[in-house]
């Protein structure tokens, strides 16, 4: 369905056009004075110097040629040269009537569909997920949900940290606690065991402790980094205890983001990466791109338009061993191999700009990716406390993101039980998706690469910029098309009418926006956009709710017109949470 302000728009433009102006004039923007128009246009200011003419008599023309056009209620020329446009009820309700037969509520896929990587979530194996993971794997989900309904291809990747320095210390440590394992065997040539050697709490254990005495001990850090030199060149006993390692972790780490419904298509890993790093290097050393400097392997990436320093991306260490940009670099080999993505998109912690500037330059000038590859990095700022610094436990420890999530729920449950008579097992689970609402909505309604604080208490309160708050407008809806069909009534007969009062006018207006808002969350990969939407919408359902009696009108047909207007209300609100990644329950 072509959105309305477009539909404004050229009926605007026609006229600019039909007076002798530029069609650049016709530009439409939605109203920021609510209180004199509902769309305006400032062309006519903006043409005046080309015109040689008052802006006020190029408004005045336009307005003429504008006076009886079916789209409008009114449009007026005011000084010092607006145009001021409110759209006609005739013509919104029908705009809303056809969203509501529409399955995707009047919003187009794109016209060519791109296939897009994501690469979001990056646990590290063998370390539990801390609050720092909270945002990729939140933010990642929703970008990809956007993605996929705009008609796009898109594969999700988690891209496991399981390759660097932390592997080898896990192996140095377990070596040390068991030294007679077949895995530290080099005579041993018989298949490896199937069970592995630790449990997820051992293992979890087993990494601190691993890297607190590497800090400590210099022939303890050596012996690890032997370990993982070893590994990264094939050693077979460490590299079944890879996968014994990877096993334990993924197994806890899917079960971890299934808690946050979020979903990777691919469980690849940085060591996925590795078969492909031998004949990167070689070839980019014979293409005359990777030199040796100070015994590091190097490939310049600064450019003659940077106007701070770029340091050249280091592919090998003067040991010879791979590196975090290596194995990015690596991944893109087989990304482009496997799945030749038009688009490929890192959702990261904004700290590692530097990091992904220097990968998507070396990809490119290496001609790891060809040039029309969109490699773009979607970075994001620290998740903070109430004191404004990184968010930690209560005795300045990491916070789990486990723990963390459990804390919501608690809350969330005893808010629940307080409010109404569910069953014990349903306001538990009414909680778990409630809570959930409040992370995601909490973290997705700020810009991304903004820094933010995580405020349990406003986060889950049920009124203001919340998940709560979106829920709770959803559930009313929901409770009330209930309570219409139990009086025997079907939701299937109404068609939506004229809005007749401004609050239902404002509503329809926001509905009407819906096309708009996720195009631009589209295109700008910007969840919060949808966020900053549906509270809008919310607002606007809600105070049609108080102005108007619904299940008390008599007029069988407006109100028949009023629930239906309700359900696209409440379609248009679901789709959008689905979009940001959660639910609504049937109560709460
Ligand atoms: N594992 C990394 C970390 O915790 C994040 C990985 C991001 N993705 C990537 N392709 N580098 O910092």
């Amino acid at each position: 369905m072509q959105e309305l302000i477009n539909i404004i728009k050229d009926e605007v433009t026609k006229a600019f056009v039909e007076c002798g102006y530029g069609e650049k004039y016709g530009y439409v923007t939605i109203s920021n004075r609510p209180d004199l128009c509902e769309y305006q246009c400032n062309g006519a200011l903006a043409c005046a110097k080309e015109a040689h003419k008052a802006p006020i008599m190029i408004a005045n023309e336009v307005c003429e040629k504008l006076q009886g056009n079916e789209l409008f209620a009114s449009v007026e020329a005011c000084n010092p040269g607006f145009l001021n446009m409110k759209i006609s009820e005739e013509y919104l309700a029908d705009y809303t009537n056809k969203m509501l037969a529409d399955d995707r509520l009047g919003l187009d896929e794109v016209e060519e569909k791109k296939t897009i990587m994501i690469d979001y979530g990056g646990p590290n194996v063998a370390k539990p997920l801390h609050v720092g993971h909270l945002r990729s794997a939140v933010i990642g989900e929703s970008i990809k949900r956007i993605n996929r309904f705009m008609g796009n291809e898109v594969i999700g990747d988690v891209h496991l940290g399981d390759w660097g320095l932390q592997m080898g210390l896990i192996i140095t440590e377990l070596r040390e606690r068991q030294p007679d394992l077949v895995y530290f065997d080099p005579e041993y040539k018989g298949e490896y065991p199937k069970e592995a050697p630790f449990t997820i709490s051992e293992l979890e254990e087993i990494y601190p402790t691993a890297s607190g005495k590497s800090k400590e001990d210099e022939a303890y850090k050596e012996r690890a980094m032997a370990a993982t030199y070893e590994l990264q060149h094939g050693n077979p006993g460490y590299t079944a205890l890879l996968q014994h390692i990877l096993d334990v972790s993924v197994t806890d780490l899917k079960r971890n983001y299934e808690n946050l419904k979020v979903s990777f298509d691919l469980w690849k890993g940085e060591s996925d990466a590795d078969p492909y790093i031998p004949d990167m290097v070689e070839k980019m050393k014979a293409d005359g791109f990777a030199y040796v400097s100070e015994g590091a392997l190097v490939v310049d990436v600064a450019e003659e338009t940077d106007t701070k320093e770029i340091p050249p991306c280091m592919i090998l260490k003067s040991d010879g061993a791979a590196l975090y940009n290596t194995t990015d670099l690596a991944t893109l080999i087989w990304r482009e191999a496997d799945y030749h993505p038009d688009e490929v998109i890192y959702v990261v912690d904004k700290r590692q700009e530097l990091h992904f500037v220097q990968v998507f330059r070396c990809a490119k000038k290496t001609g790891i990716v060809p040039d029309s590859t969109e490699l773009k990095f979607v970075g994001f700022g620290t998740m903070n406390g109430k004191d404004g610094k990184p968010f930690k436990t209560r005795d300045g420890g990491v916070m789990r993101l486990e723990n963390l999530i459990s804390d919501i729920n608690e809350k969330m449950y005893s808010k629940i039980l307080e409010n109404d008579t569910m069953s014990q097992e349903e306001a538990e689970e009414t909680s778990k998706t409630v809570a959930l609402a409040a992370i995601k909505y909490g973290d997705l309604s700020n810009q991304a690469s903004k820094d933010y604080i995580f405020d349990i208490d406003r986060f889950t309160s049920f009124e203001g910029n919340t998940g709560p708050y979106i829920l709770y407008t959803i559930v009313r809806m929901k409770s009330i098309l209930a309570k219409y069909e139990q009086s025997g009534k079907s939701v299937d007969t109404g068609v939506i009418g004229a809005p007749e009062t401004e609050s239902q006018k404002a509503l329809m207006l926001e509905l009407a926006r819906f096309n708009t808002s996720i195009r631009n969350a589209y295109e700008e990969t910007a969840p919060h956009k949808i966020c900053a939407y549906i509270y809008e919408l919310a607002n606007a359902f809600n105070k049609f709710y108080h102005e108007t009696k619904i299940l008390g009108e008599e007029d069988e047909k407006k109100q028949a017109g009023y629930i239906k207007l309700l359900q696209l209300t409440k379609q248009t609100l679901e789709v959008c949470i689905d979009l940001l990644g959660f639910e609504a329950p049937e109560r709460m």
